[in-house]
């Protein structure tokens, strides 16, 4: 005996949020930021948590992080830019030409961010948020990027870098300065 009933399908879910098939980048810290719309059940109004989210993990909200957030909220992406560019405490692209971002999390400040920050301040001479006066190098820091298992971790560029320690930084800053500055 056949039973139709068998065959009857169950209403389908909806289709999972595109957010949710993370960054065709591979980028760890997109993670963290799907996590926290997820958590926020991908309410547009939790834009402006989202927002702090992803300046604490990447250290300013480049226009793939803002996108990423428009489509993960289902919102048009000048409302997000809109909103990004309002608020100071958002900082949009560093003017530098190179950027570094110390993360100061909890798994890299326990192992040496604090030294390695303090290193790149002494080398550059600028505090977290600034430019050097050349315009070529940035310096901000993040609080947890995804890469705890390299700890301490510093994102050159957009790379990056585990293990980090106060010459190495150096080492790749100098790289960076004209023959001269260096
Ligand atoms: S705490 Fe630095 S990567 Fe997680």
């Amino acid at each position: 005996m056949t039973s139709s009933t068998a065959e009857t399908k169950l209403p389908q879910k909806p289709k999972p949020h595109i957010a949710k098939q993370g960054h065709p980048s591979g980028d760890k810290r997109f993670k963290a930021l799907e996590m926290t719309m997820k958590r926020n059940q991908y309410r547009p109004d939790a834009l402006i948590e989202v927002l702090h989210k992803a300046q604490e993990t990447f250290g300013y909200l480049e226009e793939d992080v803002l996108l990423f957030i428009a489509r993960g909220l289902k919102l048009p992406l000048s409302r997000v830019y809109g909103v990004a560019t309002f608020y100071h405490l958002f900082s949009l692209k560093p003017s530098g030409v190179h950027t570094c971002v110390v993360c100061l999390g909890t798994a890299c400040y326990v192992k040496g961010a604090a030294a390695v920050l303090e290193s790149m301040t002494k080398q550059t001479q600028i505090s977290v948020g600034e430019t050097t006066a050349d315009g070529q190098i940035s310096l901000m820091s993040a609080r947890c990027i995804g890469a705890c298992g390299l700890a301490p971790a510093v994102v050159f560029d957009g790379s990056v870098a585990g293990k980090q320690t106060p010459e190495s930084v150096i080492e790749r800053v100098q790289a960076w300065l004209p023959e001269e500055a260096s």
